[in-house]
């Protein structure tokens, strides 16, 4: 057989096939999501993604603190409030759930970086991302007849909160904060919030490529933030679009962002590796509630081995071009770094 070329040369020893590996991975790109809860005591496993907990304040340092032990030093912080409103005051409340988090979690874990996400989603008592057309709260003594049918969700008013929200964890802590409700704009209006109030060294990571997806499905029973009525679909993006994705990263870069979120990760690995090459900061890709949920339950029936279905999830993120993923399987991934099971 006259052959030159024989690709298999470089796969027939181990050592060989780790020495030209394309993609490395490090535990330093890692950020675990972590669902935080009004009370004292709580550690409750979430029914739809098994062996993930929301936790009160008080206990949620026995998972940062394993997560530190891993290897893991970054966390995104999800709320849980006990009580929610038309316009989600609990989300930029002084005393809010995530802002109690973040001042726990820097006085005993200065050595970890805390992202936070900034919605509205789990504090309005109708579930959506931001305030209603016509929400009476927000529209006193606007003499404009509403633009918007009832219910639609009011972009510009919603700037205001998120960026109120920004600014509350800023001062209670935050490292970075993670814009993810969709409205048009907000990554100016937080940029400018931060800015005024001295925070200027706090980057944005925008949620800038999120889809309508039925992978948040978990998430939201987590949380306890499915929209009371309708979906996300007139803030969200439509899954059939890849171009109104670039044109989304470009204009929250050009907006200030300073990394560009894709979410959900697998399905969407098409759109890391565009935006990638379109632009010039990090890329974040956000393996959500559903992905793990999928695995986990997979893995139970015994359909899938688990531990080698993680590696490859996430292994085939960072190939596509993400710099950052974001996993509640970041403790895992992190020890089967560290036993060389991927690298
Ligand atoms: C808030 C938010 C959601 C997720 C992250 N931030 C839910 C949603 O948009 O409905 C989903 C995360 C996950 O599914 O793991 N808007």
């Amino acid at each position: 057989m006259d052959m030159t070329i024989r690709p298999r040369r470089l796969r027939g020893n181990e050592l060989l096939r780790k020495m030209v590996r394309e993609t490395r991975v490090d535990a330093s790109s890692l950020i675990y999501p972590i669902f935080v809860k009004e009370g004292t005591g709580i550690r409750e496993e979430i029914p739809t993604m098994p062996g993930q907990y929301r936790y009160s304040v008080d206990r949620m340092g026995e998972k940062l603190q394993s997560l530190l032990d891993a290897g893991v030093s970054s966390v995104m912080f999800f709320g849980i409030p006990d009580r929610k409103d038309e316009v989600g005051s609990g989300a930029y409340a002084e005393d809010g759930i995530v802002q109690k988090a973040l001042r726990q979690a820097k006085r005993d874990f200065p050595g970890m970086y805390l992202i936070t996400d900034v919605c509205m989603c789990e504090y309005t008592s109708h579930g959506h991302c931001g305030v209603l057309c016509g929400c009476a709260q927000t529209s006193a003594g606007d003499s404009a007849a509403p633009v918007f049918p009832q219910g639609y969700v009011d972009n510009d008013r919603t700037l205001e909160l998120l960026a109120k929200t920004a600014v509350s964890h800023a001062k209670a802590g935050a490292d970075m904060v993670a814009p993810s409700d969709m409205m048009d704009g907000r990554v100016a209006a937080i940029r400018a919030a931060l800015d005024e109030e001295g925070y200027l060294n706090v980057p944005i990571m925008s949620y800038a490529v999120k889809y309508a997806s039925a992978f948040y499905g978990p998430f939201r029973d987590a949380a306890g933030s499915a929209p009371a009525f309708g979906d996300r679909r007139s803030y969200q993006m439509d899954y059939h679009n890849s171009r109104e994705g670039i044109k989304e990263a470009l204009l929250d870069v050009e907006e200030g962002a300073d990394i560009i979120m894709v979410k959900p990760a697998m399905s969407y690995l098409d759109m890391v590796a565009k935006i990638k090459e379109v632009t010039d900061v990090p890329i974040a890709s956000y393996s959500v509630s559903g992905e793990y949920a999928m695995i986990k339950a997979g893995a139970q029936l015994g359909y899938i081995d688990e531990e080698k279905i993680i590696c490859e999830t996430a292994v085939s993120a960072f190939r596509a071009g993400c710099d950052l993923y974001l996993t509640y399987f970041a403790e895992e991934i992190a020890r089967y770094i560290r036993e060389g099971k991927i690298g």
